[in-house]
């Protein structure tokens, strides 16, 4: 039952505000007296346009057209409360005056707020008739600001969200029982699950916008059940149904999420679902990560999943010595195995880390999921001197001898035979076995920065002043010169494979901050930071070779945000609100890491 109580309350609360402000704003002031000094826009029937007049020692007079232009009509337009002026007219378009004509010669800037702090030659001094009278149109809000019909909205939704939150907390006048309940794992006596249980007591007519929550005629109270990680945020879920104002958390979000679908809070489920990307990196123990993406299957949400199973692929390494590793499930695992994008220090560390799964899952895993798993490794991709110490080093070779053995000899052949060798033999056909992943490890890579925070809205064509005194010194204070620290050099391999093994290619990585390090390197750079790598040789004569390379952006040297292409050498690092990095990263601090790639095509 609603009682008449409540709604009185809210109404009052309603009034209240809404009568406090008509008191800021003098809504009603009338003004029947005209003053010295004043104007008004004579005209038929908008107030917003007419023959612009004067008054001066008690009678309306008009301005000559000489000298005025939009400068004088801005000002007009200004000092009758108008946002702009859109053009001059004509006065006499507006019927014949016949006062006199006061104003002459005006000349203002166009920013003053009177008409009259303007220079003019003096009132009433004047060669022109009536004829010469100025009209103005002013710009209004809104086409139908008219005589008398104006609209004015005042907005005080914000203060009525902390009114009804504290409707909330006193419960006063609340007719609707909302339990919730979970088990807490634990068995009663006598044998029943012991249940805990959380009950508020609302009010239907708030809980009426959100059909799902059944506060109908005739129902008193629901229960739901929730999971008793999510039974603390039940109360905060309710509040925010009467405030539309919540604090999320990486340990609440996914909670939160649950109980807007489940009752259909749709901006509130939005909103979590947004905030599920920027919330990944927070939680280093990578609990949220794994359960997120859990829950993005269960309910089928794809992009979510993918954005987990991603952040989780760049940070594989430390996915691995995380509480979270051993819960991952063979699913999981079996996706981030399946991935290019998993960035590690080399294959070989990727075989370890499953062998160790497995070995500690024990006899959990069935032989033939362990075999699934393994033969995701692209054996082709390990080193070859690791390669070689497999059999006595590797704890499931022993288990899975001939899966080891048939993969084993698959490597050493890609290892000693050319591609066109490989390719005409159709068990080799198998493209992914012979692609790189993202390898951390020498020689493959090298890391660039810290980085401090990137010059505020670097503009292109203004590295002069980028190159004052004071952006010198901060550069040499930060990281000392920057060619010493924001250029390396390093070389790899033209391949991976071993018959390339001492056929070197050199390469150059930069990070360019300012476009006059890149005018020092002959480049015109379209924004900054940028980062480049360049083989210093000209590029091998095998043409069957292709560089893939790729730019890990890591935040603060603690998680990697963003995995990138070159085009053509360059990086362009997005680091605004609208095209960000895929995962936030809060000081802008990053260590550029290259990472070469070369896959045969
Ligand atoms: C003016 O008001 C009418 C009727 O209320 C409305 O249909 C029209 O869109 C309004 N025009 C502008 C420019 O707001
Ligand atoms: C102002 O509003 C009144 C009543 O709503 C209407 O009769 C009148 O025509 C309006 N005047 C103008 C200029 O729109
Ligand atoms: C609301 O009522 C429907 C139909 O009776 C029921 O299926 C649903 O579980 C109820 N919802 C809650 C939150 O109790
Ligand atoms: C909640 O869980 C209990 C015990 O598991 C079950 O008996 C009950 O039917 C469930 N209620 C709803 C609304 O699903
Ligand atoms: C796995 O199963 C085998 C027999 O099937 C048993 O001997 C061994 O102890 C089990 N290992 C673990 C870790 O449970
Ligand atoms: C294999 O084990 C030996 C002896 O423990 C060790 O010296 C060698 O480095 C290991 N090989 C690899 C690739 O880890
Ligand atoms: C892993 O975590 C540690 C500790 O938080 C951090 O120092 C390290 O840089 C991280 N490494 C990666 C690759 O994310
Ligand atoms: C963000 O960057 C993109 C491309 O780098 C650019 O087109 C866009 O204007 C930038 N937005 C802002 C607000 O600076």
């Amino acid at each position: 039952m609603v009682t008449r109580r409540n709604l009185c309350t809210l109404w009052l609360l309603l009034l209240l505000h809404v009568s406090e402000s008509a008191f800021k704003f003098d809504l009603f002031k009338r003004n029947p007296e005209p003053q010295e000094g004043d104007i008004r826009l004579f005209g038929y029937e908008s107030v917003s346009e007419g023959r612009v007049e004067v008054y001066h020692e008690g009678k309306w007079g008009t301005v000559c057209d000489d000298g005025w232009d939009m400068a004088e009509a801005q000002v007009v337009c200004r000092q009758l409360h108008f946002p702009g002026a859109k053009s001059v007219v004509t006065g006499k378009d507006y019927g014949q005056a016949s006062g006199p004509i006061w104003l002459d010669d005006m000349i203002c800037k166009g920013t003053e707020d009177q008409l009259l702090t303007c220079v003019f030659k003096a009132w009433g001094v004047t060669d022109c008739s009536h004829k010469e009278d100025v009209g103005v149109i002013c710009e209004t809000a809104d086409a139908n600001v008219t005589s008398g019909n104006s609209t004015h909205s005042l907005d005080h939704s914000i203060g009525l969200s902390d009114d009804l939150g504290q409707i909330f907390d006193s419960g006063n006048g609340c007719d609707f029982l909302i339990s919730a309940q979970s088990a807490t794992g634990n068995r009663r006596e006598d044998g029943t699950l012991e249940m805990v249980e959380t009950t508020i007591c609302t009010h239907k007519m708030i809980l009426s916008q959100f059909p799902l929550f059944n506060a109908s005629e005739g129902i008193t109270s629901i229960t739901v059940n929730v999971s008793q990680s999510c039974q603390p945020h039940f109360t905060s879920f309710i509040r925010y149904i009467y405030t539309r104002k919540m604090d999320v958390t990486f340990s609440s979000v996914q909670c939160i999420h649950w109980m807007a679908s489940k009752f259909g809070v749709k901006q509130l489920m939005e909103d979590t679902g947004r905030l599920f990307s920027k919330i990944l990196p927070e939680d280093t123990l990578f609990h949220t990560q794994v359960s997120l993406s859990e829950y993005a299957e269960e309910t089928g949400d794809l992009v979510l999943q993918e954005n987990c199973i991603q952040y989780m692929a760049w940070n594989y390494q430390n996915l691995t010595r995380s509480p979270a590793w051993m819960h991952l499930s063979v699913k999981l695992l079996g996706a981030l195995l399946a991935r290019s994008d998993l960035v590690v220090p080399d294959e070989y560390f990727l075989l370890q880390t499953v062998e160790s799964w497995i070995t500690e899952k024990g006899n959990s895993t069935s032989l033939e999921t362990q075999v699934d798993l393994l033969s995701r490794i692209r054996f082709p991709m390990i080193p070859a001197e690791k390669l070689y110490d497999l059999e006595s080093n590797s704890s499931l070779y022993s288990t899975h001898k001939n899966m080891y053995r048939e993969n084993m000899l698959k490597a050493f052949q890609f290892n000693v035979l050319l591609f066109s060798n490989l390719q005409s033999n159709p068990k080799f056909n198998k493209q992914d076995d012979y692609q790189p992943r993202l390898y951390t490890a020498e020689p493959w890579s090298t890391a660039i920065g810290p980085l401090q925070k990137t010059p505020l809205n670097p503009v292109r064509n203004h590295y002069a002043t980028l190159y004052n005194n004071r952006m010198r010194y901060e550069y040499g204070y930060e990281y000392g010169s920057p060619y010493s620290q924001t250029t390396k050099s390093f070389s790899t391999p033209v391949h991976n494979s071993l018959i390339f093994k001492d056929n070197k290619i050199p390469w150059e990585a930069n990070v360019f901050m300012s476009q006059r390090e890149c005018l020092n390197r002959g480049l015109r750079c379209e924004s900054f930071p940028l980062a480049r790598l360049t083989p210093q040789n000209q590029l091998t004569q095998q043409s069957n070779i292709l560089f893939r390379n790729r730019l890990l952006l890591m935040c603060q040297d603690k998680y990697i945000c963003q995995v990138q292409d070159f085009k053509v050498n360059l990086a362009y690092i997005a680091v605004n609100e609208t095209q960000a990095v895929a995962y936030p990263c809060p000081d802008d601090q990053y260590t550029y890491r290259f990472v070469v790639r070369p896959e045969y095509v």
